[in-house]
């Protein structure tokens, strides 16, 4: 082969490589928007699922309209934040955790003593969603998000308007392995927290998952949920952040809030 020879192949070669990589970037940038609007249409549909409101047939953006209910809730105060308080970060339409969790103004670090999800930073506010029907409040859901093996796990924990009996439990959005921690997903797991009580009468966290199978003798059987088995690590972050979102770091003081004014 002659060096020129040699050179148009390196040439062809590069222009080939230069094509393509052009091919896939553009590819990239234009289904970006996609992608979002998709995983946006996934979040809402989740909220759906633990609030009891999902079927196939659902039309997503309709239900979400009629029968959800978001508000912005400051977490150390248990408060509502008034809608005068929104703007361009915080405002219920896209309420983005992770936005909110690294900005200086309204995330915060989480001291590590403190710091049983894993998670580092938290926002200062939480997007929280009521679930109405027939005018009335029937459910509310908390998103909760925690660090698995792999991940940080973001989901839905849904309570009945008691403010303590589970109504749904759902990862959105998680890295865990399929088979063995990705079987937070499965979804007679899911099922099995449906019922379960995430508070005692005096108001204290007492929801466990443990490492293993529930007894269903126990006393205790009905704040338990079982372990996944082969992934005790995802099962005790899954505890964790259970039990760092509805503490008082997380959402207990809204909830006693609730419970004061006599709407649990
Ligand atoms: C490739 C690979 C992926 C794994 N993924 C997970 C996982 O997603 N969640 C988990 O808890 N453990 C995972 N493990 C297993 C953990 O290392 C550990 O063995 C397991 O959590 C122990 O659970 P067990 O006590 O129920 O057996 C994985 C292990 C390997 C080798």
């Amino acid at each position: 082969m002659s060096k020129e020879t040699k050179t148009k192949t390196v040439a062809v070669a590069l222009g080939v490589c230069l094509v393509c990589s052009v091919l896939v970037s553009s590819a990239a940038v234009s289904l970006k928007d996609k992608q979002e609007q998709n995983k946006q249409l996934d979040r809402l549909k989740n909220i759906l699922v633990v609030g009891g409101l999902y079927s196939p047939k659902t039309d997503i953006g309709k239900v979400f309209q009629e029968n959800i209910r978001p508000f912005i809730v400051d977490l150390e105060k248990g408060a509502v934040l008034p809608r005068e308080r929104f703007d361009a970060v915080l405002n219920t339409d896209d309420f983005d955790i992770k936005k909110i969790a690294s900005s200086p103004r309204y995330g915060m670090k989480i001291p590590a003593d403190e710091d049983i999800a894993g998670i580092k930073r938290r926002p200062r506010y939480m997007i929280v969603y009521q679930v109405i029907q027939n005018g009335a409040v029937e459910k509310i859901i908390l998103p909760v998000y925690g660090k698995g093996v792999w991940s940080t796990m973001y989901g839905f924990i849904a309570l009945n308007n008691d403010l303590t009996t589970v109504e749904g439990f759902s990862f959105y959005d998680h890295g865990e392995t399929p088979g063995l921690g990705g079987e937070v997903d499965n979804p007679r797991w899911k099922r099995s927290w449906v019922g379960k009580k995430v508070f005692d009468k005096g108001g204290n966290v007492v929801i466990e998952v443990l490492k293993g199978t529930v007894d269903p003798g126990s006393p205790k059987a009905a704040h338990q949920i079982d372990g996944l088995s082969g992934a005790s690590l995802t099962t005790r972050g899954v505890d964790k952040l259970v039990r760092y979102w509805l503490g008082d770091d997380g959402y207990g003081p809204y909830l006693a809030k609730l419970r004061q004014e006599g709407k649990g």
